[in-house]
């Protein structure tokens, strides 16, 4: 019998479904806010569309309803396929799905309410804090259940990934979540002062290393070998990055924190494990990316396998740019600027936006039973309109963000500064007009790949309906 029926699949086509919906919406409200910075009068005096609560949103939706919705996707269809067993449990794992769904409309509520805890990715009142860390326990209950279930001895290391960012969130998320609730929705943090600072970026940084970066390394592991057709390039490099990378994420948070009240030596340690993380960070960029020896040709006739080595190719940068951020004397310049948002969007549009697509697009046809997506080109569209608009985006936020340091320390003779900070806001105004175009196009490319998935997995429902009047019409 076909192993492939005895999978749990609609579990794994719910997940992508919902990664391709979130990522629009998480996008156009990405675009939304790009465009208030430009244009703020697109706040219209309206509470619930102003920029302080819609940024949160946005960064909710991309990273825990679009990312996250990725990663379940793609963590229960590796685990069954390289543990040849079906998923520990469905009913967990239907719960995990609904449990998620909940948590995304919750947060799609209470933040544009204004209701937030006030920590930068942690913002979901307390109510909502619990019920995450209730469907992340049955997340770790189905993965790692069908870990000890599996049917093959060895423990492929895209699931090394995968359990590593499912353990980490579960301490990251318990540990900066304690708080005092004080109302339903209110609640005070357990931790005060620069205690409550570091643990916040302890948890912040350490969200960037397991959700942005050892998530996605697994779905590296596995699709990329899958769509080139090769054996990953040395499979020693990605045990030895694995346990690289995750040792030295979480020490380093303070880079987060230079020049605040965080004594000096925290802030210096942070720095130096920021820099030693280039190494690990390198091992698994290169390893992906010699993965393609022998099958470089592929990259020109398949989009897809281009959406993940392009992916790879931003990781190397992200991870070349952070240690240089995390440099206390170039930090001085950088932090507080756009240069920090050219960087988050390398990362997130370019390397954890691209894994993902590249990987829901490999993921579609095989769950919707066809030999592939419905159009090809439109995957190559996607890819180039997208890649225009990264470009657009980070070459702007870049000058704007170099621009800004220079102009707030620039000091005449007398010790005045050279420039008003009006004057540094109007100067930035065109790279804010180009974030925004190139905003546009990375999300005209999402619904591409909406509009693509729709007819993928229709497709299927023709293909099904088809087969009695083929039948009929045979006979
Ligand atoms: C070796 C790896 C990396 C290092 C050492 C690093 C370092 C840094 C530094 C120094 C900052 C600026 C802190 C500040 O001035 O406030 C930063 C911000 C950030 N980085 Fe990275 N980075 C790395 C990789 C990545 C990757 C791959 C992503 C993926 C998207 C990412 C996402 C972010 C985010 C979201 C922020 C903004 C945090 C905030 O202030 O809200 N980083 N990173
Ligand atoms: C159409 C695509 C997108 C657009 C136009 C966009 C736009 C924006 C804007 C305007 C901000 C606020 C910048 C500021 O405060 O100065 C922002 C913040 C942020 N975005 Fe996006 N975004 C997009 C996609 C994404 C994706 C796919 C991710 C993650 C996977 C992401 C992650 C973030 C994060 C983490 C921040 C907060 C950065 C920080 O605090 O330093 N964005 N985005």
């Amino acid at each position: 019998m076909d192993l492939a029926q005895n999978y749990n699949y609609k579990i794994v086509k719910q997940f992508a479904i919902a990664t391709v919906v979130w990522g629009i919406i998480g996008m156009l409200v990405g675009v939304i806010i790009a465009a208030q910075l430009a244009w703020p009068a697109l706040n219209l005096d309206i509470p619930w569309l102003t920029y302080g609560r819609l940024r949160p949103l946005h960064t909710n939706a991309v990273i825990f309803a679009f990312g996250i919705c990725g990663l379940f996707a793609t963590s229960y269809y590796v685990v069954q396929r390289t543990c040849q067993v079906r998923l520990f449990s469905d009913k967990l794992a239907a719960f995990t799905f609904w449990g998620w769904q909940a948590v995304i409309v919750s947060a799609v509520v209470t933040l544009p309410m204004g209701l937030t805890r006030g920590k930068e990715y942690a913002e979901l009142e307390w109510p909502i804090t619990l019920l995450i860390a209730v469907v992340w326990i049955a997340y770790a209950v189905v993965f790692f259940g069908t870990l000890l279930t599996r049917k093959v001895k060895h423990v492929y290391v895209a699931n090394w990934f995968f359990a590593g960012y499912i353990i980490a969130v579960t301490i990251l998320h318990v540990v900066n979540g304690a708080s005092m609730p004080a109302t339903l929705f209110k609640s005070y943090s357990a931790y005060s002062g620069v205690q409550d600072a570091m643990i916040q970026w302890w948890y912040g940084h350490n969200a960037v290393g397991f959700i942005l970066t050892a998530g996605y390394l697994g779905m590296v592991y596995y699709f990329i070998p899958k769509q080139a057709e090769r054996p990953v390039y040395s499979y020693r490099l990605s045990i030895v990055h694995f346990w690289a990378l995750i040792f030295t994420y979480m020490w380093a948070g303070p880079h987060h924190l230079h020049y605040t009240a965080l004594p000096d030596w925290t802030q210096s340690i942070g720095m130096v494990f920021s820099l030693i993380l280039l190494a690990p960070s390198w091992g698994g960029m290169i390893n992906g990316i010699m993965t393609l020896s022998g099958a470089w040709h592929k990259l020109r006739t398949d989009p897809i396998l281009k959406f993940m080595i392009v992916s790879l190719s931003f990781y190397g940068m992200a991870t070349f740019e952070g240690p240089m951020m995390s440099i206390k004397t170039v930090n001085a310049l950088s932090h507080y600027t756009d240069w920090g948002i050219a960087h988050v969007h390398g990362g997130a549009l370019g390397w954890v936006g691209f894994i993902t697509m590249g990987s829901i697009y490999y993921l579609l046809p095989r769950l919707a039973g066809q030999q592939k997506m419905y159009s090809t080109k439109l995957i190559d569209l996607h890819f180039w309109v997208a890649t225009i608009g990264i470009v657009l985006y980070i070459a702007a936020m870049w000058i704007a963000g170099v621009m800004q340091g220079l102009m707030w320390r620039a000091v005449n003779p007398d010790g005045t500064l050279t420039y008003t900070f009006v004057e540094g806001v109007k100067a930035t105004y065109p790279y804010y007009v180009v974030r925004f175009a190139g905003g546009l196009l990375y999300l005209s490319g999402m619904c591409v790949m909406g509009y693509n998935t729709w007819m993928t997995l229709r497709n299927r429902e023709t293909a099904v309906a088809r087969i009695p009047a083929l039948t009929a019409g045979h006979a």
